[in-house]
């Protein structure tokens, strides 16, 4: 081949080349093809943004643990996570990081990486406690002959959140009771929240916005009138066009609601249900999961709207219809058959106080407390994740104001009692209690 035809080849498949790869960066539809491989249950709904982890063009460790970091390191500090990254780099502890650098998070959680990952995004084997706790049984003669893979998985032991697992802990609430129900917490209201967070608004202005789309707004303006916002006089115009010099939004966002609701969106959007609202993604839909959703769903967009619609703002048909509306697992459909759907039942009908009764929203937005300077104030968590998983989780923040200790730490070590959404009592029993209690007999009997 002579000099000139190399070069036009170099030239046709150059164009070529490019024009494949222009087009594919370009599409964002594309972008799976560079994905090295499909992306964890925690991420998939974010994975085309690869900037929100890789944050520079093929970022280096230290970036990528930034990353993390970032997204992450709040919700581990707010649980005391049990091996931070400052145990690592301890010189003491150099020794622990010949098999697994426990510095960094990708050691544990890699990603696009489906076959080697297991729930919550771990790409270890489910005995890698074994890596630096092999010679356990010797310093705790009862752990002698325990399998390492059931450190993490019997409802002994967390990587990082031991909340409600600790020794104290399990001491301090070892005699109780299975069934307790004090009720969950009362909300804090929003009179006492505005004085505390200083949040204002103007009142509403009947004839501001309202005169322009008289016409069809009679079925809003019913609504509202009767709802919490027409009590508490935040206006069409509060929502529909905050800031007068612009025009009226026929659809306000969900950055309108944080306005006003500011740890209620900040929940929403650190979750499943609001994770892609946070990188500027289009609203998840059902159509989108991985987990089974209910077919006529599948166009429905998640936003505050998705459980409280925009002008009546019902706090109970978000509490159990809304999430009936979408989802579709065993889990969820067998909630209606359970002794807890029996008390929400009882709460509608006017037996018991909503405190008493269990919704879904109960186990997954629970009321949470929160410190606003120096004031203690009870909202809804919105994150439905911060309490999933591990689900131990939720026995601070649910079951004990209802259920002991014992009987949470059985019932959510039990499989079968997830998937009949707790019908029936726990088949087995977790020795944790009566191991932290074994371990103190004898300074109990010595006077
Ligand atoms: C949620 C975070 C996250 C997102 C989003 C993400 N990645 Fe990654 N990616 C990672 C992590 C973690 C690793 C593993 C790094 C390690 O082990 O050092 C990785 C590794 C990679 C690798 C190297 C794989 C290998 O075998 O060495 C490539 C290539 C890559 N990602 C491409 C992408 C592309 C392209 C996108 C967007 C379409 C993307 N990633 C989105 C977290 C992410
Ligand atoms: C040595 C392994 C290891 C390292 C390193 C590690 N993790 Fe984990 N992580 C786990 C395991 C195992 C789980 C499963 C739940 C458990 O046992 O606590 C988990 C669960 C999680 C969860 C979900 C559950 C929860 O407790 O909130 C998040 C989020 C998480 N890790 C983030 C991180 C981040 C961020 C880093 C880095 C700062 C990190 N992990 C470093 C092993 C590790
Ligand atoms: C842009 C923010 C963001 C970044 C960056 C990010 N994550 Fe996440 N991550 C999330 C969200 C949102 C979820 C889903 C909600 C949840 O499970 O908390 C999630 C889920 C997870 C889970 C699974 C929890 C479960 O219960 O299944 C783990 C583990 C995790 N992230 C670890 C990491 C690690 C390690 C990195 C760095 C490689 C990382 N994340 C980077 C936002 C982020
Ligand atoms: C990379 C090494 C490493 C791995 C892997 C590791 N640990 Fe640890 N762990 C440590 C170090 C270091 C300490 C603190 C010193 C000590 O107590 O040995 C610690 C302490 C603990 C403690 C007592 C302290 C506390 O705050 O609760 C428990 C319990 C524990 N680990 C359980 C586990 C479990 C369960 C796993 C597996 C899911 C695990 N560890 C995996 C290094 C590791
Ligand atoms: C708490 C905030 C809020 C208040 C207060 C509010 N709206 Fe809305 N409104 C919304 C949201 C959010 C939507 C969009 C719902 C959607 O996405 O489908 C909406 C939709 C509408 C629509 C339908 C727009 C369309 O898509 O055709 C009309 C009309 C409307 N509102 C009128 C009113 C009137 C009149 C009032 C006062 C009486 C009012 N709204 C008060 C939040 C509010
Ligand atoms: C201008 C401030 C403001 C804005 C904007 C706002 N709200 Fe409200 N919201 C309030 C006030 C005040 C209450 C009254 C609560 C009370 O009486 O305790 C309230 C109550 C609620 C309630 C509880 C209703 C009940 O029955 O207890 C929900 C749910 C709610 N808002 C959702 C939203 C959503 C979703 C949006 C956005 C579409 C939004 N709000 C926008 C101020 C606001
Ligand atoms: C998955 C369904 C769901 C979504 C999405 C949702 N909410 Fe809620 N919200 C609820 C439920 C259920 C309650 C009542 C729980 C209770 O009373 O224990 C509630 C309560 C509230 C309350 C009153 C109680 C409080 O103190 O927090 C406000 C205000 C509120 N939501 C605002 C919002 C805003 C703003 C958004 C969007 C950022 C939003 N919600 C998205 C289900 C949802
Ligand atoms: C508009 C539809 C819709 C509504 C309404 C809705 N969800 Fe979801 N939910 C989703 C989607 C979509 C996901 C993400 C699923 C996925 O990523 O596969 C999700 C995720 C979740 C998760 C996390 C699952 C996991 O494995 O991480 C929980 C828990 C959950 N929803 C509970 C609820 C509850 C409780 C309600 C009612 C208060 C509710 N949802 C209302 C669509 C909805
Ligand atoms: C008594 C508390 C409780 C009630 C009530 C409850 N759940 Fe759950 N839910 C859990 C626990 C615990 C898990 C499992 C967490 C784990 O270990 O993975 C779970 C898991 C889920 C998941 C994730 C399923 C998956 O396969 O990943 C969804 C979605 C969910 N619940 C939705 C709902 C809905 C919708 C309702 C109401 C119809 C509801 N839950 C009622 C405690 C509860
Ligand atoms: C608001 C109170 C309340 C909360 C919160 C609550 N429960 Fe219950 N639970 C009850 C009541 C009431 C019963 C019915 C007792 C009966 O009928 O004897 C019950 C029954 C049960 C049963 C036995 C069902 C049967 O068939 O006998 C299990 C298992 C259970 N709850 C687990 C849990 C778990 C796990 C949590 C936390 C994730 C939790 N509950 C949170 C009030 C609550």
């Amino acid at each position: 081949m002579s000099t000139k035809s190399l070069w036009f080849l170099w030239l046709i498949s150059t164009l070529v080349l490019s024009g494949v790869l222009g087009y594919e960066l370009f599409a964002e539809s594309q972008k799976p093809h560079f994905l090295p491989g499909q992306t964890s249950l925690g991420h998939f709904q974010i994975e085309l943004e690869c900037s929100a982890c890789h944050t520079e063009s093929f970022a280096d460790q230290q970036a990528i643990q930034q990353s993390c970091v970032d997204c992450h390191g709040a919700e581990l500090d707010a649980v005391r996570d049990s091996h931070p990254r400052s145990k690592f780099t301890d010189p003491r502890n150099a020794d622990r990081l010949a098999r697994i650098d426990a510095r960094y998070c990708v050691s544990c959680h890699s990603e696009h990486t489906p076959e080697t990952t297991r729930l919550m995004g771990v790409t270890q084997p489910q005995d890698f406690c074994a890596y630096c706790h092999e010679d356990i049984a010797d310093e705790r003669p009862s752990h002698e002959g325990m399998g390492f893979q059931t450190c993490a998985s019997s409802g002994c032991h967390n990587y990082h959140d031991n909340q409600a697992l600790y020794e104290d802990f399990l001491l301090e609430h070892a005699s109780e009771p299975a069934l307790i129900v004090a009720g969950k917490l009362p909300l804090t209201s929003m009179e006492e929240l505005i004085q505390v967070s200083g949040v204002s608004w103007s009142p509403y202005q009947p004839a501001s916005g309202e005169t322009l789309k008289q016409q069809g707004w009679q079925e809003a303006h019913e609504q509202w009138t009767s709802s919490a916002h027409g009590a508490a006089d935040v206006g069409c115009v509060n929502c529909h066009q905050p800031d007068t010099d612009e025009a009226w939004a026929d659809q306000p966002g969900t950055e309108v609601c944080a306005t006003c609701h500011e740890s209620e969106a900040k929940g929403f959007l650190a979750g499943r249900h609001g994770m892609r609202l946070a990188q500027d993604l289009p609203p998840m839909t059902p159509a989108q999961a991985r987990l089974p959703m209910k077919e006529n769903a599948s166009h429905k967009e998640l936003t505050c709207n998705s459980c409280h619609s925009p002008h009546e703002q019902n706090t109970t048909t978000a509490a159990v219809e809304a999430c009936l509306g979408c989802h579709n697992d065993d889990h969820t459909l067998a909630f209606e058959q359970s002794p807890h759907h029996d008390t929400w039942v009882s709460f509608l009908e006017g037996g018991v106080s909503r405190e008493e009764a269990v919704s879904c929203a109960t186990c997954h937005l629970p009321r949470t407390e929160y410190k606003q300077f120096s004031n203690t104030i009870v909202r809804v968590d919105h994150n439905q994740n911060n309490t999933l998983r591990p689900n131990e989780k939720m026995i601070r923040t649910t079951c004990m104001h209802c259920h002991g200790l014992g009987f949470s730490l059985d019932a959510l070590a039990s499989e079968d009692l997830i998937q009949s959404n707790f019908t029936g009592l726990p088949a087995t029993h977790i020795q944790s209690i009566d191991m932290a209690l074994d371990r103190i007999e004898p300074s109990n009997t010595t006077p």
